[in-house]
């Protein structure tokens, strides 16, 4: 009798010892999650899982995350990802941009690997992510603090240590404003802090079809006009490309 009280009260405090695990670790806390916000997450796992099994193509994903960023609330995205504590003690370059990794709150539903690379990327005013192309990559990214200048550019080919690209963007982006680059369409990007600071939310697939990905750092400022609505630039290595683009107060 009293061997099986004592085993009754082990196994009760066992279970709510769980209980409150699963509250504290799911529950409790994502409770103070919008179900929208929780269905936005899942839905952005689920846009990255097709592209990464190739049943969407970049342009169509490219075009999803960026719906996606306008379906969300700007507050509660920055909650979501608990902004505030992310950039406590955050690190500003005097060249170029800082990154932090994103972890999204433990919800059911979305696995706690997910499909995508999540950063916030920071920076003081006129500090630039300096201008780059990207091979077997595709990335969005929400302006969620600040403006920034956005140049684009079409990848149209390359030729030995240069790249044939073509404007396509060139505007300044404020709160809430997204952009987007693959292969396929907007390749390459620029971006320039045009307020104390400014960050980016970004959601990046790496190693598309397989394939190793690459970032070529370009110099745009040696632009050559092929007088076809394109130009040709070089690739530079990245030390010198962020000495000639990381701080534009240097110029
Ligand atoms: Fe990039």
């Amino acid at each position: 009798m009293e061997r099986r009280v004592f085993t009754k009260e082990i196994l009760s405090s066992v279970l709510s010892f769980s209980l409150l695990d699963t509250l504290f670790t799911t529950n409790a806390f994502s409770n103070t999650i919008d179900p929208i916000t929780k269905h936005w997450a899942k839905t952005l796992n689920e846009f990255c899982s097709d592209l990464r099994k190739e049943t969407i193509s970049p342009i169509e994903w490219q075009g999803q995350i960026e719906n996606l960023y306008k379906e969300i609330e700007l507050s509660e995205l920055l909650k979501f990802i608990d902004f505030d504590n992310l950039i406590k003690g955050f690190e500003y370059p005097d060249l170029g941009v800082n990154t932090k990794t994103v972890k999204f709150p433990k919800l059911e539903g979305l696995p706690e690997r997910t499909k995508f690379v999540k950063k916030i990327f920071g920076m003081k005013k006129n500090r630039a992510i300096i201008p780059h192309g990207h091979s077997n990559m595709a990335s969005a990214h929400l302006i969620i603090k600040g403006e920034m200048h956005l140049r684009q550019y079409e990848k149209i080919r390359k030729e030995d240590n240069k790249l044939i690209i073509k404007p396509s963007i060139d505007k300044t982006f404020s709160l809430s404003e997204s952009s987007s680059i693959s292969d396929e369409k907007n390749n390459v990007h620029w971006f320039v802090a045009r307020t104390e600071t400014a960050f980016t939310f970004d959601v990046i697939m790496l190693d598309l079809k397989g394939e190793q990905y690459d970032i070529q750092n370009l110099d745009i400022y040696e632009k050559e006009d092929l007088k076809d609505g394109t130009m040709i630039v070089p690739v530079l290595d990245v030390q010198a490309a962020l000495n000639k683009y990381g701080n534009e107060t240097h110029h």
